[in-house]
């Protein structure tokens, strides 16, 4: 589709394939699967849940909200849905709410997802973009307890000066939608993707290292590090301003590209279905996306 090669995209992003959902699966519906496999693992019923957050950029519909699209799909009677667009920090900051809810008693279990159906809002004629994008999601599920395990620290800033940065400039209501749009690929993802690099680089790096230290921890303490999976040279760049050993850095960028908010629940759920996170063991979370917005977490298992 475009003039790219593998050599290009596995040396300079790390992404070796990546997934595209078909025409009849939306967002909504990867939500829906990704949330019935963590209501499983965790073992509990839908009328647990009364507190459901969805990050995602690319919901089913422009309203309602992706996460009342899976309340009617999955029937939640005890909850309140709602999204949070926050690009690929979409799922740190989700994850970031519910702990605050829960911690102030306004909610007992929540259900935290990141969806996205990239390929929807991808233009495959632009080589700058269409290489890394891909569609996923992964959810958890969150609950108060009382024995020191669960969120430690949280920490998130936005930059919303760099916005034009990455960004879909036309569908909004500042620029509603028309048919001339699909002629100049504005209603797509557009990205200055060098600038965003370095940034990314220096505040993952600064959002990691803030949450350790918040969460009384240094980098010894980390047993495993849990990124948002944009560009291998990016993991790279954070693991060695962290100084952090490679092998305590979850890396899967090969297997599914730029996922945005559903990049580091998948993740997570992978390295935790390969048995790699303990009981008490300190996992770190850390994004950074269109916003620009970034985040970070560090999390007691
Ligand atoms: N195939 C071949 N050549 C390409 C391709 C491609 N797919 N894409 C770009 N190039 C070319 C460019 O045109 C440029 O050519 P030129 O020098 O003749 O102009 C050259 O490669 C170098 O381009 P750069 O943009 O400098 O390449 P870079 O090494 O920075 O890699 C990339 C580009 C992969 C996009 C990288 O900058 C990156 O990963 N950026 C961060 C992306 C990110 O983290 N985004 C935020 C999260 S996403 C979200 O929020 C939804």
């Amino acid at each position: 589709m475009v003039e790219t090669s593998d050599e290009w995209i596995v040396t300079r992003t790390g992404i070796r394939e990546r997934h595209v959902a078909s025409a009849d699966m939306s967002c909504a519906d990867m939500a829906a699967e990704a949330s019935r496999r963590a209501l499983d693992m965790a073992g509990c019923t839908h009328e647990d849940v009364d507190l459901i957050i969805c990050g995602t950029i690319s919901a089913d519909y422009r309203l309602p909200s992706n996460a009342c699209v899976l309340q009617e799909m999955m029937g939640f009677p005890n909850a309140v849905a709602f999204d949070v667009a926050s690009a690929c920090t979409g799922f740190i900051n989700a994850l970031s709410i519910a702990n605050a809810y829960i911690a102030i008693g306004q909610h007992k279990r929540a259900l935290v997802i990141g969806a996205e159906k990239l390929s929807s809002m991808t233009n495959y004629n632009d080589r700058n973009t269409c290489v890394l994008f891909g569609d996923a999601a992964g959810a958890v599920v969150v609950e108060a307890c009382d024995d020191g395990r669960g969120v430690l620290s949280s920490y998130l800033r936005s930059d919303g000066n760099l916005r034009s940065w990455l960004w879909i400039e036309t569908g909004g209501s500042r620029h509603p939608y028309s048919p001339e749009f699909a002629f100049d690929s504005s209603d797509k993802i557009r990205m200055n993707g060098s600038d965003i690099f370095k940034v990314a680089v220096k505040n993952m790096g600064m959002a990691a290292m803030k949450v350790i230290e918040d969460a009384g921890l240094t980098v010894d303490d980390i047993a495993l590090c849990v990124p948002h999976q944009a560009n291998i040279r990016i993991i790279d760049a954070v693991t060695k301003r962290l100084g952090l050993p490679p092998e305590k850095v979850f890396i899967n960028i090969e297997k599914y590209g730029n996922t945005s908010s559903a990049s580091v629940p998948l993740a997570l759920d992978e390295v935790n279905r390969q048995g790699r996170i303990k009981p008490g063991d300190h996992v770190v979370m850390v994004a950074f996306g269109g916003g620009l917005i970034w985040g970070a977490t560090v999390v007691k298992w």
